[in-house]
């Protein structure tokens, strides 16, 4: 990454109006660089479009961080998609909406109570359904995270807000994937003053936020996406979930894993069908993951 990529993005955008796709291939320290962050988020502002790096074995020994090349079918699958005639793609014309991020409640206008929640799984899937030609909502909670360029997006706070701007859509939607961690506590009174620590010992009562897919009033076609964070007893707690919640699929993945879950660019997941079926996918960068999971909606579409 550097001047010669500079230079190669500006001979290529030159020559075509097509969009460009790499797959870096590197160390994984390299990867991890700030530079190379810097470098990948300019030229995603380009039009560039990345695959990969993958985790696994480097040509100096084993890592499990993001830095291997993904391997050449999936670079063949996701430029065959990124050159394909969107018209002729499943996706033309179907409305996805995509959930991200955490949502928080305040305590009072200073002080939040919120998760982890760095809302990369969601822009992933966001990002990559829009590639794939999908009329596509992000409806995001706070994170640190610039929506892809070009892609609608609702900003909300709360877990509410969240409950009121997916219900305002959701009627005409074709698929709603929900990877959005939304708070599952609110405040009972939040106060509408900074409260001061001088008063000492403070004790909140919570109370329970809306839950969002379980009170969702939806149309019989939508397919529906939901994800379970677990921290053990994950499939039981999905399949749960999958059932008490009416889904076509559940995403699992176990918030005590190394490499899953909240803050990290990596995730571990199983997708879970409601026919039963079951994909173990290793640790992929969220992008891939959120590959391999448009693969399994778009068969259901
Ligand atoms: N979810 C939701 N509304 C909430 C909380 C979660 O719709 N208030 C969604 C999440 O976006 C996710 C799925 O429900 O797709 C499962 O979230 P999870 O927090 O694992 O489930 P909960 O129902 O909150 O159960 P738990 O008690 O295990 O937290």
């Amino acid at each position: 990454m550097g001047m010669a990529d500079d230079l190669l993005t500006a001979l290529l955008l030159a020559r075509t109006d097509r969009p460009v796709l790499a797959a870096p291939a590197m160390n994984d320290a390299m990867y991890a660089n700030p530079a190379t962050t810097a470098n990948i988020t300019a030229l995603t502002q380009r039009g560039w479009q990345f695959i990969g790096p993958d985790v696994g074995a480097l040509a100096e020994g084993p890592s499990e961080r993001p830095g291997r090349m993904s391997e050449p079918e999936a670079i063949f699958a996701a430029a065959e998609r990124l050159l394909g005639d969107p018209h002729k793609s499943k996706w033309s014309g179907k409305r996805v909406v995509v959930t991200a991020g955490p949502t928080r409640e305040h305590l009072d206008p200073v002080r939040v109570i919120t998760n982890p929640s760095s809302g990369r799984m969601g822009y992933a899937l966001a990002a990559a359904a829009q590639q794939r030609g999908a009329d596509v909502l992000l409806i995001t909670g706070p994170t640190e995270l610039s929506p892809p360029p070009g892609l609608a997006t609702t900003h909300v706070e709360t877990t509410e807000e969240m409950q009121r701007a997916l219900q305002s859509v959701v009627t005409t939607a074709d698929a709603l994937i929900m990877s959005a961690a939304p708070a599952d506590y609110r405040p009972k009174s939040p106060a509408a003053k900074k409260r001061t620590r001088a008063n000492g010992p403070l004790t909140v009562e919570l109370e329970a936020t809306p839950d969002i897919l379980g009170s969702l009033k939806r149309p019989k076609r939508i397919i529906v996406v939901g994800f379970a964070l677990e921290t053990g007893n994950g499939l039981a707690n999905a399949r749960s979930k999958m059932q008490n919640k009416a889904l076509d699929f559940v995403i699992l993945n176990d918030a005590t894993e190394p490499g899953a879950g909240f803050e990290v660019t990596t995730n571990r997941v199983t997708i879970l069908g409601r026919n039963g079926t079951q994909v173990d996918l290793p640790l992929l960068p969220k992008r891939d993951v959120a590959e391999r999971i448009l693969d399994v909606v778009e068969e259901a579409l």
